[in-house]
């Protein structure tokens, strides 16, 4: 595998390192033997460590390209549903129209409401944070299906994907109607995944209308953030899972890690910062406080690890939030005004220029799913709806592999030995 060879010298001992070469992207020096020499390496946030073989999704954050099993994500957001997509990411590929309709019917059959489930939600207070909720409930099903899991079985394996396909956007629907004292509302067969997603949540009664405007916009968000290579949430759920855990706490833990505001969080954040800067006469001054070092306020919603010139995803969503905008008609909303002219002003500002700080993905999903009428505490809780196949792709592409048990170590700064005090 390895045909090129990295020397590390460290005090005048060299050590041969292999180099590996993907199929496309940067090589790649292993360093696993280090430690046999009584070395470690040092890499904190990992922004050059490769932790995994994947072939799921590929990123170059300089070019902007974002690939799923080699398909552009230009292309599958022009030609493929949100459900296509979570096929590919599981099995690899494209489906056709009998695989895929045996797939749509594995998943319908999923979509059952759980009495245990509904008893779970019961007990949260209806003010409980919806992403708190979520990974709650997610955690419940590894206490419902843990004596039945086979994590070694594909078989069991796939029933564990398709499960999660079909049950996380009712949890989700059913956390929203929950905070609202509402009625859940079952999920209709003949509707598309985002159609019943939106019907889920929204509807007043089985027969209610969905516009298929909203529900391609949905679909779109959800298809977009399908998978995004080894980010902190799906690094987690690898982590997790690398200690034979029960699947549906590995995307418990997944969820966890992406409520975080420099992560998924970051939807929700967009419309808090813009609430609070409250008025575009405002901007010059928070962007202000967003330069500052000495402020830990940033611009939500705006830079990314690995994205340095664009956001492949930001871009096609940009597209969408006009579309979706204008079918609308909501162009003048003040808070979506506020949006275009922070966006703007920042994207002309010398600070985010030379820190090549672009808006993410996040900035324009929060403002559509604003437009959309979904609440804000629940945007998040939508990016768990779309990252859940990537997770358990990635999940499952591990588990059939062979891999160890993740475990860092670390620069110890401590005491190197302490006496016990005596009395
Ligand atoms: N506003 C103001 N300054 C920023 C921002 C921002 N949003 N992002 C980075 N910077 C500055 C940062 O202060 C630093 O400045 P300096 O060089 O003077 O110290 C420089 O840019 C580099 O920042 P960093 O923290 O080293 O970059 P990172 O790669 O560790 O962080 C990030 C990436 C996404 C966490 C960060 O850009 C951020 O916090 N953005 C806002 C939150 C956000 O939108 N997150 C969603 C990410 S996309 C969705 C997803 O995949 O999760």
């Amino acid at each position: 595998m390895a045909d090129k060879k990295a020397r590390l010298t460290v005090d005048g001992e060299s050590i041969d390192l292999p180099v590996y070469s993907p199929t496309v992207g940067p090589d790649v020096v292993d360093v696993a033997k280090l430690i046999s020499l009584g070395y470690f390496t040092y890499d904190p946030g990992y922004v050059s460590t490769v932790s995994c073989e994947s072939a799921i999704t590929y990123i170059d954050g300089e070019a902007g390209v974002l690939r799923h099993r080699g398909y552009s994500i230009e292309q599958l957001a022009e030609q493929s549903s949100f459900l296509e997509v979570c096929y590919l990411l599981i099995y690899g590929r494209l489906p056709n129209d009998d695989q895929f309709a045996d797939f749509q019917s594995a998943i319908q059959s999923e979509q059952v409401i759980d009495d245990y489930l509904m008893s779970v939600l019961s007990s949260f207070p209806r003010n409980a944070h919806p992403m708190g909720v979520m990974c709650s409930l997610v955690g419940a099903m590894s206490a419902h299906y843990h004596d039945e899991i086979d994590i070694n079985d594909p078989e069991c394996r796939q029933t564990t994907a398709i499960r999660l396909i079909a049950k996380v956007p009712m949890l989700a629907a059913m956390t929203l109607r929950h905070g609202r004292n509402q009625e859940f509302v079952p999920p209709a067969p003949n509707r598309g995944y985002a159609e019943n997603f939106l019907h889920m949540m929204f509807s007043e009664s089985e027969s209610d209308s969905v516009s298929p405007i909203l529900a391609n916009a949905m679909d779109r968000i959800f298809l977009l953030h399908a998978d995004h290579e080894q980010n902190a949430s799906t690094s987690t759920v690898r982590l997790v899972g690398s200690t034979d855990a029960n699947p549906y706490a590995c995307i418990a833990a997944g969820i966890a890690a992406l409520w975080g505001p420099s992560h998924g969080g970051a939807n929700e954040a967009v419309l808090q910062m813009l609430e609070e800067i409250g008025d575009p006469s405002k901007i010059d001054a928070y962007l202000k406080m967003a330069k500052d070092p000495n402020n830990p306020i940033r611009i939500m919603g705006f830079g990314h690890r690995v994205y340095k010139n664009y956001d492949p995803r930001a871009k096609v969503l940009q597209a969408t939030y006009r579309e979706v905008l204008g079918l609308l008609g909501i162009q003048s909303d003040p808070t979506l005004q506020m949006a275009r002219d922070l966006e703007r002003v920042a994207l002309s500002d010398d600070y985010f220029i030379q820190r090549r700080l672009y808006p993410n993905v996040d900035f324009y999903s929060g403002i559509i799913l604003k437009a959309l009428g979904i609440p804000t505490s629940m945007f998040t809780v939508i990016f768990v709806v779309g990252r859940t196949p990537g997770w358990i792709a990635q999940w499952n592409e591990m588990i059939s592999k062979g891999y160890k048990i993740g475990r860092p170590r670390q620069l110890y700064t401590g005491d190197v030995i302490r006496e016990y005090p005596q009395d």
